[in-house]
């Protein structure tokens, strides 16, 4: 299969590009699109045949539900069973954005879009170029992140590209990605919501809208439950090098990762480093990659996929990356680094 690999501008949007890209996506075909998290890969929502496509391109184990986009909140009655007073709330406050809600399925849906489940889980995306496709689709968008399973989630059309090149016709570029990491999920089908993945859309500024929230127990790194999101529970984002996180002060860090750095150098070993503004020029040997500055959360969360897709590309054996814990989206960044880590920390 070609792929056709399109430029959209979100500020003046080629009609005849999403007229296209709906044309595909109403045939059962698959539309890879930007979105405000990262890119993700569409297809029907209502068509299990179409989501079938999502599963075969990304090599995607099929008990991990998708998530289904909509561009109106007059799209949700149709594939919800009751849309509780807290999702209402919440989409009132966060849609469009980078919040995903699980709720009752309605017949509509599919079990071969929610792996098999009774629920549903939703987002409207706060992404012009994703708004206007998926309207143009039918109004019913299924998509994961649009890499193959296990890499790093694409925040460029390029890196969908590495992916998914001769495997989807078409691919719609609207350039970088705003936060780069994936939307927030929260299931709503118990009594108190409860946050499946971390994201942009913090605890805190949940519980501002409904009141208590809690965090799936499922996602500590020693929990004996498994995490409530399926998808959860694989082992995402894993770099091809040995990635550790070393975790202390700043300065006991950086000394740290040179001293490592300098020993697996004496070895011939190829080394990363993750850094920051405020330490890449304290890092004399190794390849040093940029993450963003400590000041500005989304430059850190919206490099970090990309800088592990860089490494892939390098001869590095072993990565240290600094840790991200503070700020709102901390937890959401660490959630990510550490899943890559395979949880591998060294504390200094
Ligand atoms: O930011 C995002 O959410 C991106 C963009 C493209 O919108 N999408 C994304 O999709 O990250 P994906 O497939 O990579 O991750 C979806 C996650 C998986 O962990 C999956 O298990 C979980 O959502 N999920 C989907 N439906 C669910 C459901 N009914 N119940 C529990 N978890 C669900
Ligand atoms: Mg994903």
């Amino acid at each position: 299969m070609q792929t056709i690999i399109r430029k959209v501008d979100e500020n003046c949007i080629d009609e005849m590009i999403m007229k296209e890209a709906g044309a595909l996506l109403k045939q059962g075909a698959l539309v890879a699109f930007p979105t405000e998290t990262v890119y993700g890969l569409g297809a029907n929502a209502l068509d299990s045949e179409a989501a079938a496509k999502i599963y075969a391109a990304k090599g995607r184990p099929s008990d991990n539900p998708l998530i289904v986009h909509i561009a109106d909140m007059d799209a949700l009655p149709l594939i919800t069973a009751e849309i509780p007073e807290a999702a209402k709330k919440l989409a009132a406050k966060f849609w469009p954005g980078p919040l995903t809600m699980v709720m009752k399925k309605s017949e509509v849906v599919p079990y071969g879009t929610t792996g098999g489940l009774d629920t549903v889980a939703v987002r409207m995306p706060a992404h012009p170029i994703a708004l206007e496709m998926i309207r143009h689709g039918g109004g019913y968008i299924a998509a994961p992140s649009a890499n193959t399973s296990g890499r790093p989630s694409p925040t460029l059309a390029s890196h969908v590209a590495d992916d998914m090149d001769g495997i989807v016709p078409l691919i719609l570029d609207g350039g970088a990605v705003g936060i780069g990491i994936e939307s927030t999920i929260v299931d709503l089908t118990d009594e108190i919501p409860t946050i499946l993945r971390p994201g942009f859309i913090t605890k805190e500024m949940l519980q501002e809208v409904v009141g208590e929230v809690q965090i799936d127990k499922g996602l500590d790194a020693d929990s004996k439950t498994p995490p409530k999101a399926p998808g959860m529970k694989y082992r995402h984002y894993a770099p091809k090098a040995e990635l550790m996180i070393v975790e202390g002060s700043s300065e006991a860090v950086v000394e740290k990762i040179n001293a490592l750095v300098k020993e697996n150098e004496e070895k011939g070993i190829c080394t990363g480093i993750i850094g920051t503004e405020e330490t890449v020029s304290r890092y004399p040997a190794g390849i040093v990659k940029c993450m963003g500055t400590r000041n500005d959360e989304l430059s850190i969360s919206s490099h970090l996929y990309g800088i592990l897709r860089e490494f892939d590309e390098s001869d590095a054996k072993v990565i240290y990356s600094e840790s991200f814990e503070e700020g709102a989206m901390g937890s959401a960044i660490m959630n990510r680094l550490l899943k890559a880590a395979g949880h591998k920390i060294i504390h200094v």
